[in-house]
């Protein structure tokens, strides 16, 4: 996979037509390992904390609402550089094919301890210019059925209807409109690592008037 580019193109395909898109085998079992070495690693010297909900004065770590742990990823490590590169790819990918105009990007490692979930939720409110693009990608190898942790993706016109569901299984990536799909994450009964991320729209720009005179 040198370039991706048939993975971005069959990405930014599924985009066009439905919003959301799930490819099995996105990432190398090479690159997921050392990732997932990386979480783990993480998880076990304690560096992963409680996640919380909300932003800036609203935040609160509501554990009824998620009880996932994370740590953000900031390109300090190889391998974390690496990961960035990517995501800077299939954002420059999506700007080119989709005319998104994506701007930033952030991402966290996520370890669902077994009993941990995350509930119906969307990424980004409408019309508050934030979070345009989620993505995610799972870590784990030959997770079972039987161990839960499931991706819910609902319909972005009936919240109670389900359009996909998806097993966190290793290498497989997850991308969709943030505002526009609700979703969940099943209760784990394994430990389950994953990333996940989003791309920005450029706020300082969102309200200036386009073309500048
Ligand atoms: C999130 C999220 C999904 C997953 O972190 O916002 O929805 O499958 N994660 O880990
Ligand atoms: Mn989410």
């Amino acid at each position: 996979m040198p370039t991706d580019q048939h993975l971005f193109d069959q990405i930014a395909s599924d985009l066009r037509s439905t919003g959301y898109s799930i490819q099995a085998q996105a990432l190398s079992p090479e690159f997921v390992s050392k990732l997932r070495q990386e979480a783990q690693t993480a998880q076990a010297s304690k560096q992963l904390k409680p996640a919380g909900v909300g932003r800036n004065a609203a935040f609160t770590n509501n554990n009824a609402i998620r009880r996932d742990d994370i740590a953000w990823i900031e390109g300090e490590t190889d391998i974390q550089a690496q990961w960035l590169e990517w995501a800077a790819r299939l954002q420059q990918q999506m700007n080119r094919q989709l005319m998104l105009g994506l701007f930033s990007f952030e991402s966290h490692y996520a370890h669902y301890a077994p009993g941990a979930f995350y509930k119906k939720h969307v990424d980004a409110f409408k019309g508050q210019a934030n979070r345009m693009l989620s993505v995610v990608a799972y870590l784990n190898p030959n997770w079972q059925a039987e161990n839960g942790g499931q991706l819910v993706i609902y319909s972005e016109h009936d919240d109670h209807k389900e359009v996909a569901r998806v097993s966190p299984n290793e290498g497989t990536v997850v991308v969709f409109l943030s505002e526009e799909f609700p979703h969940e994450v099943l209760p784990a009964k394994a430990d389950r690592y994953s990333i996940a991320g989003w791309y920005r729209l450029n706020t300082s720009t969102a309200t200036r008037v386009d073309p500048p005179q």
